[in-house]
This record gives C-alpha cells, structure tokens and sequence, in this order.
C-alpha cells in the first residue's frame, strides 16, 4: 500500500502560520468566508487541544512536569489525533482544508525549547506538507504590540516562562516570540512559506491571499456538486 504522504488525495490543504498578533485568524477567517461563498467544499482546524490529551497536557503543564521532549510529545500526540481524525480524512473526501496554525508552529516552539529541528521534523513526518503555508511576516514590534495593548493576562507556558527567560511574564513572552520569529525566518525557504507583507493592511493582504489561492489551486473543482 502506498503511504497517504505520496498518494494525491483530492483535496488540498492550506495553512496559516506567524507570531501570536501576526494576523494568520483574521486572514483564514475571511478566506474561508470568501471559499464557502463561492460554493467550495471548506473545513477549518485551529491548533489546540483534542479530548483525548487535555487532561495529560493540562495536568503536565500545571505542574510543570514536562521536559521539551515530553512537551513536544504531548502536542504531536493532540496533533495526530486531530490529523488522523478529522485533516486526512477530509482531505481524502476532497476538502479544502484550512489550518489555524500547523506542524511549523510545532517545529518553531519545540525548537525554541530545545528540541533538536531534525527529530521534529522527524517525529511530524507522518503529516502531509501543505500546498500552501502562508507565513505572515510580521515585524515582532508590530505583532507584540497587537497582542500586549490590552496587557492580557499571558498562561505560563504561552509567555515562555518554562524558558526562564525572565522574571516578568511580559518581558518573557517578548524574548520567546522574538526566539519564535527567527526560527520562522530560518524556516521560510526550505519549507517554501508564501510570505505575506504583515504591515499591510487587512484588505491588501486577503487580496493577495485570495489571488495566490486562486492561482495554486483549481477552485471550480472544489464547488459542491448540485444535484438535478
Ligand atoms: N493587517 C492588519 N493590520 C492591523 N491590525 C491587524 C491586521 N491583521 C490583524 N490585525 C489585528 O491584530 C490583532 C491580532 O490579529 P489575529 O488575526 O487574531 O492574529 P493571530 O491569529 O496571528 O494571533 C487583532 O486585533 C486584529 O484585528
Ligand atoms: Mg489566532
């Protein structure tokens, strides 16, 4: 049996990735309106947690007894189920699947953390690449900004203080965003990210997103079929 990693499947998968604030939500939100208006075949995924390791990932995070490397485990784990249970299947019922953030926000943390990139990239093998990887490239100023205006209060563990990059919350979460956007920059080439001019405006850059998708992908075959 051929592996679902080199067979063509029908559907196509497309994905959002960038720093917390970067813009990646507000732009699949109005590509998926934009898709499902013109009829596509649409299912959208964001990056969290699956039933099956909330309570683990929960309990390991509270009492911080997690290393990078079971860090890193326990996401893919949530990963797989929800890429074995919901992504690969729609893709094979020929989908437009639409990711709120994919394996590279895995690569980008778990590196920042300590993993070693090729055993990331390993350990993720089993998912497919998308056919397209928005990066959105926003300047880490702009982004923190975005995110740090309304002084929100920041979860242990998204402010990188398992890092112990610094004693204040605000001042860590700058540290491993600025970690997180090099090791995006790194990424870029050799995982092809489209990248997107982050400063522009909502409108510019969904214009630009909608034509790269049009461009990339036969959209008219992704329409639902109406029965006579
Ligand atoms: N191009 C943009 N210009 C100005 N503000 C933006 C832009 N894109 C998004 N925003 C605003 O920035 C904030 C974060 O955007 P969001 O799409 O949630 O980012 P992400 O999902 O990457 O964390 C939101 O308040 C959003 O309205
Ligand atoms: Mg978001």
């Amino acid at each position: 049996m051929k592996s679902s990693l080199t067979t063509e499947l029908p559907g196509r998968l497309i994905a959002v990735e960038g720093l917390d604030g970067s813009g990646k939500s507000t732009q699949i939100y109005l590509l998926k309106r934009w898709l499902e208006m013109s009829g596509a075949k649409v299912f959208f995924t964001e990056w969290n947690s699956s039933v099956i390791v909330k309570k683990a990932t929960s309990k390991g995070k509270k009492r911080q007894l997690l290393t990078p490397t079971t860090f890193s485990l326990i996401h893919c784990t949530d990963f797989a189920d929800r890429y074995e249970r919901q992504i690969l299947p729609l893709l094979k019922a020929g989908y437009l699947v639409l990711c709120d953030r994919y394996i590279f926000t895995a690569f980008a943390r778990d590196a920042v953390r300590g993993c070693a990139r090729p055993w990331l990239h390993n350990l993720y093998g089993f998912a497919r690449r998308p056919d397209i990887t928005f990066f959105f490239n926003t300047p880490l100023q702009v982004a923190l900004s975005r995110i740090l205006s309304g002084r929100p209060q920041l979860k242990f563990h998204e402010a990188g203080m398992d890092l112990g990059l610094a004693n204040d919350p605000y001042e860590s979460f700058r540290l491993f965003q600025e970690r997180i956007y090099r090791e995006y920059l790194a990424m870029k080439d050799e995982f092809g990210f489209r990248v997107i001019d982050g400063s522009a405006t909502i409108e510019t850059q969904q214009a630009v997103v909608r034509d790269m998708v049009s461009q990339a992908i036969d959209l008219p075959r992704y329409r639902w079929k109406t029965v006579r």
